[in-house]
């Protein structure tokens, strides 16, 4: 199992400054509230919104379904959307992957009885099986492969979340598929 650089962390800081441009200028005057997916996406939430100029409101949900796996589980468990406060209110889902797109479609489906005004989705990176779904995407930083990929917040079994730019994880031939439960023993 080895990393190669996907992208690298002066890309990621331009296209993270021309999203929070555009935010400015398409959400200028409304109330907006950002609602940060975690983990995957603390770190380019915390990027993002340093760069936003125009008032807005910063708050987290929790998404699970991959656990130790490259794969999604297809099981996507979301806390703490209850405790929002979004009536009324535009909501920007920022997100690190759209990935499956399953974790996208869920989360607008628990936030849409919360009454906002509207919600739309602001992904770092977004695969080809996420484009396929109809998610409300406003903002895509970069269309990549379907490789997995860590670094700039995302993991692998927990790891990676630290690298300053993206990998691809790359498995060799002599790699068996990961199993869910014993990834983080195969780690180097
Ligand atoms: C990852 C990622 C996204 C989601 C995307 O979360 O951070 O939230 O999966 O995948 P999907 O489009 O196929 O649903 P994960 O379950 O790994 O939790 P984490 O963010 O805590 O790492």
């Amino acid at each position: 199992m080895r990393l190669e650089p996907l992208i690298s962390e002066r890309r990621i800081r331009s296209r993270v400054a021309d999203i929070a441009e555009r935010i400015d200028s398409d959400y200028r005057g409304e109330p907006l509230s950002l609602v940060v997916v975690l983990k995957g996406a603390y770190v380019f939430a915390a990027d993002l919104v340093r760069r936003i100029e125009m008032p807005c409101t910063v708050d987290f949900v929790t998404a699970t379904s991959y656990g130790r796996a490259t794969r999604s589980s297809g099981r996507v468990t979301i806390r703490g959307i209850d405790r929002l406060e979004v009536v009324g209110r535009r909501v920007l889902v920022i997100e690190d992957i759209l990935d499956t797109g399953l974790t996208g479609a869920a989360i607008f489906e628990q936030l849409a009885p919360c009454k906002p005004a509207d919600i739309m989705f602001c992904t770092l990176l977004r695969k080809p099986g996420a484009i396929s779904r109809e998610l409300p995407v406003l903002y895509a930083g970069f269309d990549i492969p379907n490789d997995f990929v860590v670094g700039y917040g995302m993991d692998y079994a927990e790891r990676y979340r630290n690298l300053r730019d993206i990998r691809r994880l790359i498995f060799d031939s002599r790699d068996a598929e990961p199993e869910a439960d014993k990834a983080s023993d195969r780690l180097p």
